[in-house]
């Protein structure tokens, strides 16, 4: 598989298969990810996986978490500015509204959206699930490292048949993932990736979101 191809046929995988991954698999992945660069080769990441009796053990533990407190745990990490501002605004509501289209889930039905919300503490049904956190002591530097980090392992994973979907979902949950993996007071949990195998014949997986073209990103200065 050329590296082009891994990129193009990466997407989020939003439904998977009762299909097992093994430790051994995500070993193997993360042997070839942990080949990632990052400034002063520091290698900031830090990985928790949860396969098994232990996701499951963590899903319902999320899933009591959210019955005792619908609206999340104290938030430590803003996902997105409070006042998103244009042109990224309309990005995100653009893809949100076509990963409903592709469920069949109408704009005004918002309790059927939060429903379909909640299936990320369910990693969507994937087997295992990864957590990724940071030392605190950490700036912005060492957070666009783990970023490179976590697109090596999703990347890996298209190459061995697998499938990812990254979840900022789980930083609404930090203090009970924080809790349920050991995380130390001085470890930051950012962010969960869904991994298994995709299930292709689920609508939701059809989607492929736009991307924003060259031009309107890039700046070639003249000589
Ligand atoms: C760091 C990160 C966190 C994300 N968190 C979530 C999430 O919690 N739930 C979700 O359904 N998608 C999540 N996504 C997926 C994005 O919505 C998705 O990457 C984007 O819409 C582009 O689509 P694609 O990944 O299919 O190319 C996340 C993506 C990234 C990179």
């Amino acid at each position: 598989m050329t590296v082009t191809a891994a990129i193009k046929s990466r997407i989020s995988t939003r439904a998977f298969l009762d299909r097992s991954v093994s430790k051994e698999q995500i070993r193997e992945i993360l042997e070839i990810a942990r080949w990632a660069p990052s400034g002063g080769n520091l290698q900031p990441w830090k990985v928790h996986v949860v396969i098994g009796a232990a996701r499951d053990r963590l899903v319902e533990t999320t899933k009591q978490a959210i019955a005792a407190n619908p609206f999340g745990d104290e938030a430590e990490l803003q996902i997105y500015p409070p006042k998103l501002q244009e042109p990224w605004r309309t990005r995100r509501f653009d893809v949100g509204e076509e990963m409903y289209a592709a469920l069949g889930i109408p704009r005004d039905d918002k309790a059927a959206r939060f429903q379909w919300l909640l299936n990320n503490y369910n990693f969507f049904g994937a087997p295992a699930g990864l957590f990724f956190s940071l030392n605190r002591s950490f700036d912005k530097g060492q957070w666009a490292h783990l970023g490179m980090f976590m697109q090596s392992i999703a990347l890996t994973a298209i190459e061995k048949g697998l499938a990812t979907c990254m979840q900022e979902a789980w930083a609404a949950r930090a203090k009970t993932v924080s809790k349920f993996l050991g995380l130390g007071e001085d470890e930051q949990l950012y962010c969960g990736m869904a991994l298994g195998y995709a299930d292709e014949t689920a609508k939701v997986n059809s989607l492929r979101s736009v991307r924003a073209e060259v031009d309107e990103f890039t700046v070639f200065l003249k000589e």
